[in-house]
Order: structure tokens, then C-alpha cells, then sequence
């Protein structure tokens, strides 16, 4: 399936266009498990004496296939660089979940060119969601000359061999797989944390949101098998990791898939890594039409499950709920919310929103404003909405002008900071465990890290306490973060 630059691609032999009737059928489909990652012999040694850069834009998902591209790199003997003029491969890992995040990368893609021209051994690949678009792939064959690489979500593991095409034939390569219904195992990672590490569960989404691109781009929902998720945690735990967050579009619907084991679902599956010795693990992102209760009593147990839950609700009013395709309404999110808030007291509750869906009221928009203060959420991602080609919500008549959903935004954000403030505030003077991560962003002599229940913390200390889990004691809360003082003995166990 490589393409020459200048050919017309036939889009139909590699390209899914977004499809409700497909995405029924793509169910039923039978997951394989490819364990055939291999790497031709002339490229083994390809990358010696060369610099890769991997640019990474969108989602934790993003960034763990960008961990097993660098992994992949490394194993032809490329090393890591951060400066540009240093690379001899830059690969863009892309995200296509609203239209700037696109533009950004096709401003930058634009500004490459130069590069290219000063550097023309470079090689540019663009992968990633935006990747899976036919109209991203048509835009840059035509128009971006510089890019030699393009590479679906579902090709990650033939990287070596999309490169042997890139290096030796001039021409543009583009490999994309509508075929989604595989999980590659033991691919290589150059994992970036040394104590925190991404562990995809599942991959996909069937969900189909009517606004979504991810279905399309991520494919079907498919689960790694247990053994394979517990074999990678256990092993993490023997490398001194500390913190895992177990990574899917829709982690809730983990399990499904996998037909032969007896409704096994992600509380049976964190309740076997409840009991594996890493001090801490987290979960995203979950749905709350697939939050069940058994997940609900395995949180109540604590131990290593951290007390932050991440609940995108999306809106607050349940007609547009329906039309977004969500699947559950306004009560029932809450009944949830309440639920989970009871099992585990002490949680942390973050969401998405979205505002100005096609034809939201002033009405609609003020029930989302009220669930919002309902649930006093510690923390929000805000969107407006943003058309998605292909998607049916992009179908959809607007009678809602921009200038509204922006005025829409902005009071919703000025409750979120609100509602952020007053939930740090609730931290002064106590102590919190927190895993410290490096320096702050804004001060090298401090140090930041996160509690258990997600609030970051800045305190000075040494640089040795860099990777382990300490006591802080919370001396000023700001909106978003908290100042605190080390404490060399703890006094309480923190939260
Ligand atoms: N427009 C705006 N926001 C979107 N999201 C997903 N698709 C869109 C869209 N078309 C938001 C949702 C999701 C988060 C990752 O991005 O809130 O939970
Ligand atoms: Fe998109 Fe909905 Fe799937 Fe989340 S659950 S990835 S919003 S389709």
C-alpha cells in the first residue's frame, strides 16, 4: 500500500469513512492478537549515529503510542533528541478531536518546509489520529510536500518497515488501516516516566457520540487479555515504578470483548491489581453509561486505587445528552456521581463539557451550569463544540451563533475556577501524600508533584526526593495548586 506522491490514493482499499451501519457490524468481529513485531535486518542497526524527535499533540493514548514509537526507534539504535535542527526523524503524533488542535498541526507541518530544504535527508512523518482522515491525507499529499511518512493508528507496529519505504524511495509513504479489530503485543516502549507509566487496557471506542471522531479514528473497542495487563503491571512494580493510570477511550467497556472469560469487566480487573505492590494506580477515561457497580465497591476499597475519578459528562441537560448519543441522562449521571461519592468519601471528581452542541438554549446550557455546581467538580475541560467531518452531529443544523457558545464558555469557566478554588481550599493545613514528579515548571528550586486525588503540589526540597512518595503539609492553596511544606515525618496518613 505505498503510494506515490503524486498518485491518486484510492482511499476506499485503506480508509474507514465514519459509519453507524459499519460500526454495528465492526462489533461482531473477532479480535486477533498480533505478536509479530519484527524489524527487517538492514534496518537493525539503521539509526545508529541518528536523532529521532516525536511530537506529541492530544491524549494520554497519544502519548503512550508515542512511547512505543520511541521504543521501536531505539531498537533500530536512533537516539532522542528535543532540538529540531538535530533530528534526523521528526514524527508529529497527531490529535484530531477538534479543528484547532488540527490547524496547529498544519501551521507547524507548514513551517517544516524550510527544514526540509536546509535538511533534505529529514524525514517527516505524520501519524496519529488525523492520520485516520481521508481529508487530512488528501490535504497533505497536495499540499505539503515535506511530509515522507504517513502512518495510521493502526500501523504503529510497522514502523520499521514504513521507514525502509520513506528512506529509500523518494516518494511519499502512506500506509493507513481501516483494519481495526487487532491488538499488537510486545511491541518495544521507551517508557518516559522512571515512576509513572501508561498501561493501555483497551483500544478503540464504540461509543460513536455524535459528535466524535475517535470511533472512526481509534477503531473498534478491544480489550488486552487480563494475564497481559497484569504480567506488565507486575513487572513495573519490580522496576520501582510507582504510579501506573491504566489508559483507555472508554475504560468502563473493558472486558466486553472478551467473550471466553465470564463477564471479567474493569472491577475485577483493578480489584487483581488492587493487590499487586505499586503504591499507586489510576483509570481513565471512564463513561458513565458503563460505570457498574462493581467497579464502584473495588474503589471503596482503597489501598493502592486512587481517589480521583474523571466523569465526562458532556452536559447537563438530558435532551441534549440524547442528541449527543450518550446514552444515559442528567439523573442518571448524578445517581452515579452520588454513588461513587459515597463508596469513596474523600474523591476527587473531574469532567468534560462540552457547551454550544448544535442548538443548545440558554435553558439547556443553564442546566449544565447547575449540575456542575451540584457536583462541585474539583476541576473541568471545557469545549465548545467543534464540527467533526463525517460525524453525525456535524450534519446537524446550528442556530447558535459563536459568540454565544464563547460567552457560554467563559461563565462556565469562571464557576469551574470557582468550584477548583474552593475544593483546594479544603486541603490548607493538611497533610497529603504526594508522589513528587521534578521541578516545578515555574521554579527549579521547587519541587511538584500530584496527591492522590490529582491536586498538584509545589514545595521546596531536595532534588532526591524526585520519584518517591512524601508528606506535605498544605500551607497555601491557590486556584489550581496547592504550596506546602515537606514533612521529613509524616504525621498522618495522607490523601
Ligand atoms: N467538539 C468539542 N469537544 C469535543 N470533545 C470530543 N469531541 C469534541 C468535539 N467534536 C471533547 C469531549 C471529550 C474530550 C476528550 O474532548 O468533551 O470528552
Ligand atoms: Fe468519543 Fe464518546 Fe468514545 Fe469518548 S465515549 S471517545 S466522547 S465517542
Amino acid at each position: 500500500m505505498v503510494e506515490s506522491k503524486f498518485s491518486k490514493v484510492d482511499f476506499s482499499k485503506y480508509f474507514q469513512p465514519p459509519s453507524l451501519k459499519d460500526a454495528r457490524r465492526r462489533r461482531r468481529e473477532p479480535v486477533h492478537i498480533i505478536n509479530d513485531f519484527s524489524i527487517p535486518d538492514e534496518m537493525k542497526t539503521i539509526g545508529r549515529g541518528k536523532k529521532y524527535l516525536i511530537e506529541t499533540y492530544g491524549c494520554q493514548m497519544n502519548e503512550a503510542d508515542t512511547e512505543v514509537m520511541a521504543g521501536i526507534l531505539e531498537k533500530m539504535e536512533y537516539q532522542e533528541t528535543e532540538d529540531t535542527d538535530q533530528a534526523d526523524i521528526i514524527l508529529i503524533n497527531t490529535c484530531a478531536i477538534r479543528e484547532n488542535a488540527e490547524n496547529r498541526v498544519f501551521g507547524h507541518i507548514g513551517r517544516m518546509k524550510q527544514l526540509k530544504l536546509e535538511k533534505p535527508e529529514l524525514i517527516i512523518g505524520l501519524c496519529g489520529c488525523m492520520a485516520q482522515e481521508e481529508t487530512v491525507v488528501n490535504k497533505v499529499l497536495q499540499t505539503y510536500q515535506q511530509v515522507d511518512l504517513i502512518f495510521g493508528t493502526h500501523n504503529i507496529h510497522r514502523l520499521p518497515q514504513l521507514l525502509q519505504e520513506a528512506l529509500f524511495s523518494k516518494e511519499m509513504v502512506v500506509e493507513v488501516w481501516s483494519k481495526e479489530g487487532d491488538i499488537v503485543e510486545n511491541l518495544p516502549m521507551a517508557r518516559h516516566g522512571h515512576f509513572q507509566a501508561w498501561v493501555n487496557i483497551m483500544f478503540g471506542c464504540d461509543k460513536f457520540c455524535t459528535y466524535c471522531i475517535v470511533p472512526y479514528t481509534r477503531g473498534k473497542e478491544r480489550s488486552r487479555r487480563p494475564e497481559e495487563i497484569i504480567s506488565e503491571v507486575r513487572e513495573l512494580a519490580r522496576l520501582g515504578y510507582k504510579e501506573i493510570t491504566l489508559l483507555g477511550q472508554n475504560v468502563n467497556a473493558y472486558g466486553k470483548d472478551l467473550k471466553d472469560l465470564d463477564q471479567y469487566g474493569l472491577g475485577n480487573l483493578m480489584d487483581e491489581i488492587r493487590k499487586i505492590g505499586i503504591p499507586r494506580v489510576r483509570f481513565t477515561t471512564s463513561h458513565p453509561k458503563d460505570f457498574d457497580d462493581h467497579l464502584i465497591e473495588v474503589l471503596g476499597k482503597g489501598g493502592n486505587l486512587c481517589e480521583h475519578i474523571h466523569l465526562p459528562v458532556q452536559s447537563g441537560n438530558s435532551d441534549i445528552l440524547k442528541i449527543m448519543g450518550r446514552g444515559y441522562t442528567r439523573e442518571h449521571y448524578l445517581d452515579l456521581f452520588h454513588r461513587i461519592k459515597k463508596a469513596v468519601p474523600h474523591a476527587s471528581f473531574t469532567t468534560d463539557i462540552i457547551v454550544g452542541f448544535p442548538n443548545e438554549t440558554e435553558e439547556q446550557f443553564e442546566d449544565t451550569m447547575s449540575l456542575v455546581r451540584e457536583c462541585r467538580f474539583d476541576g473541568a475541560y471545557t469545549f465548545i463544540y467543534s464540527p467533526r467531518s463525517g460525524t453525525p452531529a456535524a450534519r446537524m443544523t446550528d442556530n447558535v451563533p459563536m459568540e454565544v457558545k464563547k460567552e457560554r464558555l467563559q461563565r462556565l469557566n469562571a464557576l469551574v475556577d470557582e468550584l477548583a478554588a474552593k475544593s483546594n481550599a479544603k486541603y490548607q493545613n493538611q497533610v497529603v501524600e504526594v508522589l513528587v514528579e521534578g521541578e516545578s515548571r515555574k521554579n527549579a528550586s521547587v519541587l511538584s508533584g500530584h496527591t492522590r486525588t490529582n491536586k498538584v503540589v509545589n514545595f521546596v526540597g531536595p532534588e532526591t526526593l524526585i520519584g518517591q512518595l512524601v508528606h506535605i503539609k498544605i500551607t497555601e492553596a491557590k486556584m489550581w495548586s496547592l504550596d506546602g511544606e515537606w514533612q521529613r515525618e509524616p504525621e498522618v496518613a495522607g490523601r
